[in-house]
């Protein structure tokens, strides 16, 4: 039977990329094959994101443009995903005629079935129920060929409820996936010449609730640290609310978990975290860096801010500018506040302008840069250890790879050590990334 192709377009966080994977190994059970061109596709899906309203912009943007390419292949079957999928169902079908399939984030697998009802009946599929159990949450993606770091998907959903945040309802509740599948999924990857695991979740410090057995997340990875061929473990992303003593000590304990650690702060005023629900202080939040920083003094430290929550004042957003000069991060993604669907701070009054929050997202990355630049240069003439990517996307004759603190670094090299961790010398320190040289010229 003749190969059929599959465009696959991403939006959003690794989670979303990650599960792009899982469609992407599913279809390829199902005769399917990975295309650039979106003009040769069968099948176009695009899997989505609603965390943001620049975000969710994006995809009606792409949805738009998908109806000319209909027209031109009218067999081509048209697919929606993921978040908005989830959050729009019936209305996306409404709005966007040339859709066949809307599907939500836990009917993944079900994808083929859907492809199979939409050929054989011409029918429009709609699937957005959410389940207490995901067998999506258990496929293993493929690792490409001589695929040097992989995601592992560790639980699903989110229960903080975060007053701002979509994610509790359209990817369910939190669901923690069986420890022994995780193993076996990270030793299957590392067979496969996987040296890097990202353990993913949107709590990853909650890991282990609500399943049979015994485990904790400090517990699981100190079993993934004892795997073979595994050289980096990272994690991504935890709630400073529970993130826990035992987990804090991991850092100085296990010597394949890279000293970085993404936690969101997302204010450092007491009233506004207050609103967010986020359950903690501006205060709690600085002991557990300061508690981190002890542990591994080498640990970098990157976060989340939202400027322009709802009621945010001026006094409330200096807080959140004094909390970065206090805790210096390596660096920060920060945002502009937006209303999502269903979510409590949507229905606050207090609304801030979006000239103030632009004014305040400027001043605040502004003041960022500093903290970037000067963490960037403290690297300067030190020896660190990369694990290499292969060849720099801009410059082929250079070589491209990351600190186990999670920075960028290009130097000089031969693609052959494309895979092996290598020690550079840091020479010089840029916003984005770090120039160095290395003498190593083989893998050991
Ligand atoms: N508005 C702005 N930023 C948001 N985030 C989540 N929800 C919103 C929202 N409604 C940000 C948070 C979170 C990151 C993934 O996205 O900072 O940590
Ligand atoms: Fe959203 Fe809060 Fe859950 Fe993160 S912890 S996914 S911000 S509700």
């Amino acid at each position: 039977m003749k190969q059929k192709a599959v465009f696959i377009k991403t939006f959003g966080c690794q989670m979303n990329e990650h599960d792009s994977e899982k469609i992407h190994r599913i279809l390829g059970d199902h005769n399917y094959k990975l295309t650039e061109n979106i003009d040769n596709a069968d099948l176009v899906l695009l899997n989505t994101c609603s965390i943001r309203e620049k975000a969710e912009h994006k995809v009606y943007s792409s949805l738009g443009r998908l109806r000319r390419l209909k027209d031109k292949n009218p067999k081509l079957i048209i697919g929606v995903g993921g978040c908005v999928a989830q959050q729009e169902g019936e209305r996306l079908l409404h709005r966007v005629p040339c859709l066949d399939i809307v599907f939500g984030t836990h009917n993944i697998h079900k994808l083929p079935e859907f492809i199979h009802d939409v050929e054989q009946t011409g029918s429009r599929i709609l699937e957005t129920s959410l389940y207490d159990s995901v067998p999506s949450l258990g496929v293993c993606p493929n690792p490409r060929e001589k695929e040097i770091k992989s995601y592992v998907t560790i639980m699903q959903g989110c229960d903080n409820y975060c007053s701002y945040c979509i994610v509790p309802y359209v990817r369910g509740r939190e669901i923690s996936r069986p420890s022994r599948e995780i193993l076996e999924e990270v030793r299957r990857l590392s067979e496969k010449g996987v040296k890097e695991v990202t353990l993913l979740g949107q709590n990853v410090n909650s890991y282990g609730k609500g399943i049979a057995e015994d485990m904790t997340f400090p517990r699981l990875l100190h079993s993934i640290n004892e795997i073979d061929g595994i050289e980096r473990i990272r994690f991504t992303t935890s709630h400073p609310k529970d993130l826990s003593e035992e987990l804090i000590s991991c850092f100085g304990q296990l010597d394949k978990l890279c000293e970085h650690i993404h936690l969101p702060v997302q204010s450092g005023s007491n009233s506004v975290l207050k609103a967010m629900n986020r359950r903690y202080a501006a205060e709690e939040y600085i002991a557990k860096v300061e508690r981190l920083r002890k542990a591994c003094p080498k640990i970098s430290i990157t976060s989340d801010i939202i400027v322009g929550f709802p009621g945010e004042t001026e006094k409330d957003f200096e807080d959140t500018l004094e909390l970065m000069g206090v805790v210096k991060f390596d660096s920060l993604f920060s945002f502009k506040y937006s209303d999502r669907v269903e979510t409590k701070a949507s229905t606050l009054p207090q609304k801030v302008d979006d000239e103030v929050k632009s004014k305040r997202l400027t001043a605040l990355q502004t003041y960022q840069k500093l903290f970037t630049l000067a963490k960037n240069r403290e690297l300067e003439g030190k020896e660190e250890e990369i694990l290499v990517e292969g060849t720099s996307k801009t410059n082929p004759a250079r070589l491209t790879g990351r600190t186990r603190s999670n920075k960028v670094v290009n130097f000089e090299g031969s693609s052959d050590l494309t895979g092996c961790i290598v020690s550079v010398r840091i020479k010089r320190a840029f916003l984005n990334s770090l120039e160095g040289e290395t003498n190593t010229t083989y893998c050991g």
